[in-house]
C-alpha cells in the first residue's frame, strides 16, 4: 500500500490532532470505522439436555437446550443480529471414530436448525462443517494409520454439509481445513437443488491454542487429549499461504471467506480483503473471548469496552463482519444507544 497521495501536513503549531478529539460529536462526526449490528455473527452451543449448562472457560456463555437456542435466535432477530452459528456439544456417547453422527439428518444440530427456522423470518443460520464434535479422537476428520485422511473425509463433510443444508442451514461453513471441500461441497449442494445456500469457508484457519475453551464447550477437548490439528490447520508462522488457502477456497466457490483466530491475525484480515475483496470475516475465537470475559470477571477489564474495542480493530483490519461470543452484548449496547 503506497500513502505517497497524502499532501505533508504542516506541523505543530499549525497543526493540532487534538483538535478533532476535543468533544464527543467531533469525534463521532471523524470516526472512520462504526460498529454497528449488521457486523455481528453470534456463535451459540446447543446440547441435548432440558437445562442450560455454564461452560466455565467461557466466562457468560452456556450449553443452551434447543428450545432456549430458539429463543436465543428471536432475541437475535429481534436485536438485528444477521446471522448465528451453531455449535453441538454432542452426547459422549454418540461419539464415534468416524464421527458418523455428523450425517445423521436427526442429530442436534439438524433438529436445532429446524426449530429456529420454525421460530424466525429474518436471521441466517450458519453451520459448521467439520467432524470434531463428533469423533472419539477429537479431529476433524477420518483417522487412519495417525493420519487424517483427506479424500475420504472430503466425502463424509459433503453428506454432512447436505444434511445440515435439508435441514434449512443458509451458510455452510466448513472449518476442517481439508483440501478440495468447498469444490466437492458446492457441486453436491448445487447438484441437490440448494444454488441458493451460501459457504462461507474457514478459508485460513490456524492450528491455534486459542480454541481451547471452545473444545471443553463441545467436549471434544477430552477426545482430542494431547493431538493437535498441525497436519491441516495452517501454521501461525505463515501469511502468504493463507492467500494461497483464500484463494483455493474462492476458485472452488467460496461466497465469503473467514480468517481464524481473530486479534493475533488482524494482518492476515488486512491482507485477504485487500487481495480478494470478497466479504471477509474473522472469528474472534473462544480464547479471546475468554482473555476478555475472564479479565472482566476478576475486575481487571471493561468488558463492553474491550469487546467494542476489539471489533473496531476488526473493522480497520477490513473485516465485513465478525463471529464474536459478544454479539449479543454488542447488540444490546446498540440498541439501547450505546457506544465505546
Ligand atoms: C471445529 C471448530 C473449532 C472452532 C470452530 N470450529 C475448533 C477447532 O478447530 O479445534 C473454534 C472456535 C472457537 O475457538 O471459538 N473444527
Amino acid at each position: 500500500m503506497t500513502e505517497s497521495y497524502l499532501p505533508p501536513l504542516p506541523s505543530f503549531p499549525i497543526s493540532r490532532p487534538r483538535r478533532l478529539r476535543r468533544a464527543d460529536w467531533v469525534r463521532r462526526l471523524v470516526a472512520e470505522q462504526h460498529v454497528s449490528v449488521d457486523d455481528l455473527i453470534w456463535p451459540i452451543f446447543i446440547h441435548d439436555q432440558a437445562k442450560n449448562a455454564p461452560i466455565p472457560s467461557m466466562p457468560g456463555v452456556e450449553r443452551l437446550s434447543i428450545d432456549a437456542a430458539v429463543t436465543a435466535a428471536k432475541e437475535a432477530e429481534q436485536l438485528g443480529i444477521p446471522a448465528i452459528a451453531l455449535f453441538p456439544a454432542t452426547d459422549p456417547a454418540l461419539k464415534t471414530e468416524t464421527g458418523k453422527e455428523a450425517t445423521n439428518p436427526d442429530n442436534l444440530i439438524c433438529r436445532t436448525v429446524r426449530a429456529i427456522k420454525a421460530a424466525t423470518t429474518n436471521i441466517g443460520i450458519l453451520c459448521d462443517v467439520a467432524l470434531d464434535p463428533y469423533t472419539s479422537h477429537g479431529h476433524d476428520g477420518l483417522l487412519k494409520d495417525g493420519e487424517i485422511i483427506n479424500d475420504e473425509t472430503v466425502a463424509v463433510l459433503v453428506e454432512q454439509a447436505l444434511v445440515q443444508a435439508r435441514a434449512g442451514c443458509d451458510i455452510i461453513a466448513p472449518s476442517d481445513m481439508m483440501d478440495g471441500r468447498i469444490g466437492a461441497i458446492r457441486q453436491a449442494l448445487d447438484k441437490e437443488g440448494f444454488q441458493r445456500v451460501q459457504i462461507m469457508a474457514y478459508a485460513a484457519k490456524y492450528a491455534s491454542a486459542f480454541y481451547g475453551p471452545f473444545r471443553d464447550a463441545v467436549g471434544s477437548a477430552v477426545n482430542l487429549g494431547l493431538g493437535d490439528k498441525r497436519t491441516y490447520q495452517m501454521n501461525p508462522a505463515n501469511g502468504d499461504e493463507a492467500l494461497r488457502e483464500v484463494a483455493l477456497d474462492i476458485a472452488e466457490g467460496a461466497d465469503m471467506v473467514m480468517v481464524k483466530p481473530g486479534m493475533p491475525y488482524l494482518d492476515i484480515c488486512w491482507r485477504v480483503k485487500q487481495a480478494f475483496k470478497l466479504p471477509t470475516f474473522a472469528y474472534q475465537v473462544s480464547g479471546e473471548y475468554a482473555m476478555l470475559a475472564g479479565a472482566a470477571e476478576r475486575g481487571w477489564l471493561d468488558r463492553s469496552k474491550v469487546a467494542w474495542e476489539s471489533l473496531l480493530s476488526f473493522k480497520r483490519a477490513g473485516c465485513d463482519g465478525v463471529l464474536t461470543y459478544f454479539a449479543l452484548d454488542i447488540a444490546r449496547m446498540i440498541a439501547e444507544g450505546k457506544r465505546l
